[in-house]
């Protein structure tokens, strides 16, 4: 039988990158949480996903909402990415500008507004499907975050 903290050790040696998927609540107040499983499925229909843990409690208000804005940081953001892993007061006033499907982060390499267009039961995480309402890629913002065995870092180019 599989362990979980074996499951987390060996699977971390698997890079991936680093986003945070936000939504306006309906009372106006913004919700985000980081997420390493952003990944593209589809390109016709235009999906893409994530996948939130059953126990997140950012993930059913970003459900309610209907839609998300998933910003992906880029590799000199990792400051952003502990005051949203932090839940730190005042982190959507210093990063955040509004956004039609939730707050978007300035120097994010990639910004993808999406509505939510299927959830699928997926173990103790849940798949979010997104269907793609508009993108905004920055080139300028450099070079994406990396997360890998733990440890945030920058691909070498
Ligand atoms: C690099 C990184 C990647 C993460 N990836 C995910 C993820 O894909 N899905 C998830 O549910 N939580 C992920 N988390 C944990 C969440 O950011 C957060 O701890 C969790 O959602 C609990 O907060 P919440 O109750 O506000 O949702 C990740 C955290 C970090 C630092």
């Amino acid at each position: 039988m599989l362990g979980t903290a074996e499951l987390r050790r060996a699977l971390g040696h698997y890079p991936t990158g680093v986003s945070v998927v936000t939504a306006t609540g309906a009372d106006g107040t913004p919700v985000g949480m980081v997420v390493g499983t952003f990944t593209s499925v589809s390109l016709d229909p235009p999906l893409v996903g994530f996948l939130p843990d059953r126990r997140s409690t950012s993930w059913p208000r970003i459900r309610a909402a209907g839609r998300f804005c998933v910003n992906v940081l880029a590799a000199s953001q990792e400051e952003v990415c502990r005051d949203f892993a932090d839940k730190r007061p005042g982190r959507f006033e210093a990063h955040g500008e509004p956004g039609p499907c939730g707050p978007r982060l300035a120097g994010a390499v990639l910004r993808v507004d999406c509505d939510v267009d299927r959830v699928l039961p997926a173990g103790d995480h849940e798949l979010v499907l997104g269907r793609v309402r508009a993108l905004e890629a920055s080139p300028e913002a450099g070079e994406p975050m990396v997360f890998w065995r733990g440890r945030y870092a920058a691909p070498a180019v």
